[in-house]
């Protein structure tokens, strides 16, 4: 018998008709999925010792290993996340998530170690060590931080997801000169990633456009994220963020596409700015910034505080095309004018307070 549910958590039956349309067509189209015969022979054409010699600065052929491990690892334990996709369908009686988790997206990631595992093999690595290596992890226990309502779920699904496009889009940069093919089909899975991504953004939209009370949901799940592979594989975990930027990832860049992400989901610029604040106000290590204490004080407020918050994150992203209207650029009055200029002033001081974004993506 299903377990109660946890929060108060509620759709109208419109919207869940709504997901149900949505997986129904995903099922439907569900994009270029990865074949495992695209795998037959591949481990024999790749060449990644030549890797090696061209690795950036900085990068030790151990970093390169373990950067390809944390891949495998994260990638293997596939079914550990699915059950509990599965366990929240089930809870909230949400057939729409567990059908697109157990017919699209878990068959789909189950392609996404594989490749890794090849890599790895062509670098020297046994394949009885990496297959124990895999088992070993999927035996742990994966510790899901967050809530495991569907909101909280498609939100968790679609931050998870954006990092994991951005970390095989960084191997497959370090793959393309010296090993292209392997860069190919990191890419390909790569591609793979922004898909769900862009699913869970539009599961997330629906459930916000129909309750956008749901936004507090949205930033209990964000104040809680961590990647799965902290508690999966935490030994590589640890060097991820180093890794990261020995490979040239870019922290703003990240922040642009979370921001983005839920941007979109949240589909109206003073949800946005509430949402920010909302996540502000609830972080402890964010209140030792500015923006923690501003928060407090704006949060109340509501309205026009909400919306200039919003515009200020798009604007420090630099996604300032996602609130400015069509009509920006007509003729306006003089006071009109002098109103818009107050508008950008109080946005770009509500921006300047937002720290930088490896500072905001490490302490939230
Ligand atoms: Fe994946
Ligand atoms: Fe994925």
């Amino acid at each position: 018998m299903p377990a109660p549910a946890t929060t108060s958590f509620l759709l109208p039956a419109e919207a869940v008709e709504k997901l149900e349309s949505l997986v129904l067509q995903i099922e439907a189209n569900p994009g270029s999925m990865i074949s495992p015969s695209e795998y037959i022979g591949l481990e024999d054409r790749l060449d990644i010792k030549a890797v090696i010699a061209d690795l950036p600065e900085g990068i030790t052929t151990e970093d390169f290993a373990g950067i390809l491990k944390l891949a495998l690892l994260t990638e293997c334990a596939t079914e550990s996340y699915s059950a509990v996709f599965e366990e929240c369908a089930q809870t909230y009686d949400a057939a729409w998530i567990g059908r697109f988790t157990e017919r699209v997206w878990t068959p789909d990631e189950l392609t996404h170690y594989v490749p890794y595992k090849l890599i790895l093999m062509n670098l020297g690595f046994s394949e009885a060590e990496l297959d124990r290596k895999v088992q070993e992890t999927r035996d742990r226990q994966y510790v899901h931080g967050g809530g495991k309502d569907p909101v909280q779920l498609t939100t968790f699904g679609m931050i998870q997801e954006c990092l994991t496009d951005s970390w095989h889009g960084l191997i497959g940069n370090l793959l393309a000169k010296s090993a292209p093919e392997a860069a190919f089909i990191v890419r390909r899975v790569k591609r793979r990633e922004t898909l769900h991504a862009v699913w869970y953004r539009q599961m997330t939209a629906i459930q916000l456009g129909a309750n956008p009370r749901l936004v507090s949901e949205v930033a209990g799940e964000i104040c809680t994220f961590d990647m799965p592979s902290v508690s999966l594989v935490p030994e590589f975990q640890s060097e991820a963020l180093r890794w990261q930027e020995l490979m040239g990832g870019n922290w703003e860049a990240i922040y642009r596409d979370l921001i983005r992400y839920v941007a979109e989901a949240l589909g109206d610029v003073r949800l946005l700015g509430e949402l920010g604040l909302l996540v502000a106000t609830a972080n402890k290590k964010l209140a030792l910034f500015p923006t923690g204490l501003a928060a407090r004080v704006l949060l109340p407020l509501g309205g026009l505080c909400h919306e200039l918050m919003g515009e200020a994150l798009l604007h420090r992203a630099q996604l300032s095309y996602l609130y400015q209207k069509k009509d920006d650029t007509g003729p306006t009055s003089m006071y009109g004018t002098m109103l818009d200029r107050i508008r950008a002033t109080t946005r770009s001081t509500m921006a300047g307070m937002i720290p930088p974004a490896r500072d905001l993506m490490q302490n939230i």
